[in-house]
């Protein structure tokens, strides 16, 4: 079975104190997380160190990081080398957020740079992608998702893909309030799997995990879950609460 994974996006939110109140009330739930899902919590970089700290022994939680540079290092003044994150035993970083797009001008190709960067020092890509309402409206967003994996992940090997996970968020339904229907994620994320099985082969693909992000919370998580070809899924808003985020935890295949 694909891992089943459940991913905190925290965004720039969260003093240290609150950060840390937020984890350990997920903690203390005794929340159980068996071998074949995962937890993953996308702190700021200050919190890195302990978050790992506060999670230290805690089986199938992990700690990310929610960007990385794609250089090796040098004269890039306030970026964090993936390096850095390797050298404090981080093991997961997002790429390619929309709000990173967006915000950032991060391209499709700049991103398969991040990819193999993170790669080469066993940090697994958490790689984002996903449609502007626009392209939703016209109908194309399966073409606009297919060019995003293909620029910025066909240039993988089959060892190098299998240790990429995917996050489908359509960027309409990131903190609107407005979540894709379960038959909407399924379409695409059916789509997507077809699209890597193409590439890469249907053993292959039928092994990525493929979460959706935008607007779960713990009462619609089990039924967008539930559809075959979720794996989990990328939070933002409601992995801010730890009653939510628990929930949606539990809501796991
Ligand atoms: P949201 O954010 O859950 O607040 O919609 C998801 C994300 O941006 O990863």
């Amino acid at each position: 079975m694909r891992k089943q994974i459940a991913a905190a996006n925290w965004k720039m939110n969260n003093t240290l104190e609150e950060g840390t109140k937020l984890l350990n009330d997920i903690i203390n739930s005794n929340i159980q997380v068996n071998n074949h899902k995962c937890v993953i919590f996308a702190v700021p970089f200050p919190y890195l160190v302990s978050a790992n700290q506060q999670l230290d022994n805690k089986s199938n939680m992990f700690v990310a990081a929610q960007n990385c540079h794609y250089k090796a290092a040098g004269a890039y003044t306030g970026e964090v080398s993936v390096d850095m994150l390797a050298s404090i035993n981080i093991h997961y970083c997002v790429v390619g957020h929309s709000e990173r797009r967006e915000y950032f001008l991060e391209s499709n190709q700049l991103l398969a740079e991040k990819v193999d960067r993170c790669l080469s020092t066993d940090i697994t890509p958490i790689f984002c992608c996903g449609e502007p309402l626009a392209i939703r409206e016209d109908d194309s967003q399966n073409d606009y998702v297919a060019v995003q994996l293909k620029e910025s992940l066909f240039h993988l090997d089959i060892e190098a893909i299998q240790k990429v996970v995917i996050a489908y968020e359509p960027i309409w339904a990131i903190g609107t309030g407005k979540t894709a229907t379960s038959a909407q994620a399924q379409e695409m994320h059916a789509h997507i799997r077809a699209v890597l099985a193409n590439q890469f082969g249907n053993a292959i693909a039928d092994n990525i995990s493929i979460l959706y992000g935008g607007s779960v919370k713990g009462a619609n998580a089990n039924e967008i879950f539930s559809q075959p070809d979720v794996d989990g899924g990328l939070v933002g808003g409601a992995s801010l609460i730890a009653t939510e985020f628990i929930q949606i935890i539990k809501a796991l295949k």
